[in-house]
């Protein structure tokens, strides 16, 4: 195989992104676009010692899962890598892709359950970040990164996100260059506007906005009052809109300092029979309706009895503990976000849950505070950012000796290096993977530990 090549290939998997996967002179070959099963012609154009990639050229086999897809940018935009891909067939290829990093790790697991999707795995997303950049030209675009790349693509919808966001977001994108503004350039670290921020409750129809600036003196900029005004006046269910600064230069969207332009602190959303006050910058799941699903699957799974301590590691905004409180004792909770933990505090009081107490600062900080006042959980619950749990937490929950786990994962590759942590001490009792994310490659986890 050399590069450039043309060459014949029998797909015989799909990886982590849903790129095919072939194996041609003793070498991986990833072929981007293609599907389990399907013998295509490919052109290799990356060659190295221990794999290839080619591009797709032609099918000649191709597979009965194969579809069109819905969106016009799909094959440029690098938000959904799998509408190519019957929905059904998306979720098989989840389900592989949790059991590939297990077998990985060799970890010792009982069977995975299937995935569980949605029954409209569409329009489904609650919050949006679109970035608005200068493009080549000079122009001020928003959109959403290309595949690879900060590169803009421009889409008049968006499958995946919930209509109303998407449209408002349209119309505040047209008030900003009204006004003059001008999207962020990330070689040189110029321009006004770097994200739009909007979120929508779910189940009660409440808008955040968020508009993150570049510039400190953006801040006071008369021209955010004008376009407040015109909004509220058009949207009612407008509760709260914010600047947010950003000027560093980092991939990361919000930054410190945020102004409160109008209305409320919060929006509600509910889970289940619970309500939640979200603030801007806190974490809430972007798929309520598959978050229910997710924290019922855990519910069940723990199996609790009414009489436990619950530790809730990485809480947000206290959506886990509180979904579970009518069925413990206690419980402690730990998140790094301090305005998360003031909404936890709230939500609480909210969902009229006692004996329940959340905590500001890292797990691998706090959670020692809990020891030294001598609180004995029962109950570990984690659901970590992706990159899982750091050796010092894993260290102090094995210290605790509780009788179950429950690690909530977004990211199957660290839950399982975790796992192979956790179980030389822990039975894995069950992993269910729930898809929060159609059409995309993410994939939640469930997996319930039980003390050996
Ligand atoms: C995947 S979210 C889960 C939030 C919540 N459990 C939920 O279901 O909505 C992970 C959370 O961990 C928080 N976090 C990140 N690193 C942390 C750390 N070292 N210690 C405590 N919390 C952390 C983030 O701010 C975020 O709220």
């Amino acid at each position: 195989m050399n590069k450039n090549e043309y060459v014949d290939l029998e797909i015989i998997d799909n990886g982590s992104s849903f790129e095919g996967i072939a194996k041609k002179d003793g070498k991986v070959v990833f072929v981007p676009g293609a599907i389990i099963g399907e013998k295509v012609l490919t052109k290799v154009i990356k060659i190295t010692k221990d794999y290839a990639i080619a591009s797709l050229e032609e099918i000649y086999h191709k597979s009965v899962y194969r579809t069109e897809p819905i969106c016009d940018a799909f094959k440029k935009c690098g938000g959904c890598s799998s509408e190519h891909i019957e929905y059904n067939m998306q979720l098989l290829l989840k389900n592989k892709m949790v059991e590939n990093v297990l077998k990985k790790q060799k970890v010792t697991y009982p069977n995975i359950e299937s995935t569980i999707g949605m029954g409209m795995p569409y329009y489904y997303r609650n919050k949006v970040q679109y970035p608005i950049r200068v493009d080549r030209l000079g122009n001020t675009v928003m959109g959403f990164y290309a595949k690879r790349s900060h590169d803009i693509v421009q889409n008049s919808c968006c499958f995946i996100q919930n209509r109303v966001i998407d449209i408002l977001s349209k119309n505040i994108f047209d008030l900003l260059l009204n006004e003059g503004f001008v999207g962020y350039n990330e070689e040189k670290g110029d321009g006004d506007i770097r994200h739009l921020l909007v979120r929508r409750s779910y189940h009660t129809g409440e808008i955040m906005l968020v508009i993150i600036v570049n510039n400190e003196s953006l801040l006071s900029d008369r021209r955010f009052e004008k376009i407040t005004k015109r909004l509220i006046e058009q949207n009612e269910s407008i509760k709260g809109i914010f600047l947010n600064l950003n000027d560093s230069n980092t991939n990361e969207i919000l930054g410190e300092q945020i102004v409160k332009l109008y209305g409320e602190d919060y929006i509600t959303d509910s889970i289940g029979d619970y309500t939640y006050y979200i603030s801007p910058k806190s974490f809430f799941q972007v798929n309520t309706i598959q978050a229910e699903v997710l924290y019922t699957v855990l519910k069940n799974r723990l199996n609790l009895q009414g009489n436990e301590i619950l530790f809730d590691l990485y809480s947000g905004v206290g959506s886990i503990g509180i979904f579970l409180s009518d069925k413990v004792k206690e419980i402690y909770g730990i998140e790094i976000e301090e305005e998360a933990v003031t909404m936890a505090n709230k939500n609480i009081e909210l969902n009229h849950v006692e004996n329940a107490e959340y905590i500001a600062g890292s797990v691998e900080d706090k959670i020692e505070e809990f020891k030294q006042r001598k609180i004995h959980p029962d109950v570990i619950v984690v659901d970590p950012p992706r990159r899982g749990l750091d050796e010092k937490s894993i260290a102090y929950i094995l210290d605790f000796k509780p009788q179950k786990i429950g690690y909530v994962s977004c990211n199957p590759a660290t839950l399982a290096r975790d796992l192979k942590v956790l179980e030389e001490q822990y039975d894995i009792h069950s992993i269910t993977p729930v898809d929060l994310f159609p059409h995309t490659a993410h994939v939640e986890c469930v997996a319930v530990l039980g003390k050996k």
